[in-house]
């Protein structure tokens, strides 16, 4: 099973998010996010640790409550064997996916004429694929949530290249990875729009059938902060 929370931060500042969380983070954590010029960008990296953490102690009973290691490309690691987690954010939303195996997660916002990009970036098959859609922007946008989701699965991130493999619907809300023609065996990439404007992608073992997808609000991590203490 693969668990995955979405938290809309639109309205979120973050002195204020600071100020319910703080004392439950590592330090490391809070001076991260201030170093963000940006203050969206500081409520996107804290609501990402905050999330992340109250994700984890829901499915596992234990609160992290160190700085999580990070493999060689940045991949944040729970540090137990069995428990799997991956961050993203992107404009209004912060996701969380949380797995007993391993799970990358993906949103991002509607892109708008990104042909350029596509043709640098994606795969021939791919990049047919959006000229010959109603929704060029929409198909861009969607692509590159899945392809971002199995970079992160796979832990490399974008060290690798993301036309080096090409993603394609199997069915409904599932995609299938081909290398060199050849469709990489038991994983799959589950797609939803979380609304019009952001597309979410969730790439997981093909054994994990079950893909559980739920907004949260912020209410709710603070209500457990006493739960999971
Ligand atoms: C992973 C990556 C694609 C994320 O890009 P992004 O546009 O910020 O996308 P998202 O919001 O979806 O993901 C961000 C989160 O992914 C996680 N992440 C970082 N590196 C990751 C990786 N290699 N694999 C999986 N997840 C990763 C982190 O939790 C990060 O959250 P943070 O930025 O708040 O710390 C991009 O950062 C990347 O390619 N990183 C690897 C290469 C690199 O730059 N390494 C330098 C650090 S060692």
């Amino acid at each position: 099973m693969v668990e995955v929370y979405i938290l809309n931060i639109e309205d979120v500042d973050f002195e204020e998010l600071l100020s319910s969380f703080a004392g439950r983070l590592p330090q490391q954590v809070v001076d991260k996010a201030r170093r963000f010029k940006n203050p969206q960008d500081k409520v996107r990296n804290l609501g990402g640790e905050i999330l992340s953490r109250w994700a984890i102690a829901r499915v596992s009973g234990t609160y992290p409550d160190k700085v999580f290691e990070c493999n060689n490309n940045g991949k944040p690691l729970s540090g137990k064997p069995d428990l799997f987690f991956n961050i993203s954010h992107s404009g209004h939303y912060v996701v969380v996916s949380v797995s007993d195996w391993e799970t990358g997660v993906d949103i991002e916002r509607l892109r708008l004429n990104k042909m350029k990009v596509a043709k640098r970036f994606f795969s021939d098959e791919e990049i047919s694929n959006i000229q010959k859609s109603e929704d060029p922007d929409a198909r861009f946008s969607r692509y590159w949530s899945l392809k971002e989701a199995y970079l992160k699965y796979i832990g490399t991130g974008l060290t690798r290249e993301l036309n080096s493999f090409t993603v394609r619907e199997s069915n409904s809300n599932s995609y299938s990875i081909y290398e060199e023609n050849t469709e990489i065996k038991d994983l799959k990439i589950f797609h939803q729009q979380v609304n019009k404007n952001y597309f979410l992608s969730i790439c997981h073992r093909t054994a994990e059938n079950n893909i559980w997808v739920q907004q949260v609000k912020l209410s709710d991590l603070e209500s457990a902060k006493q739960k999971h203490g």
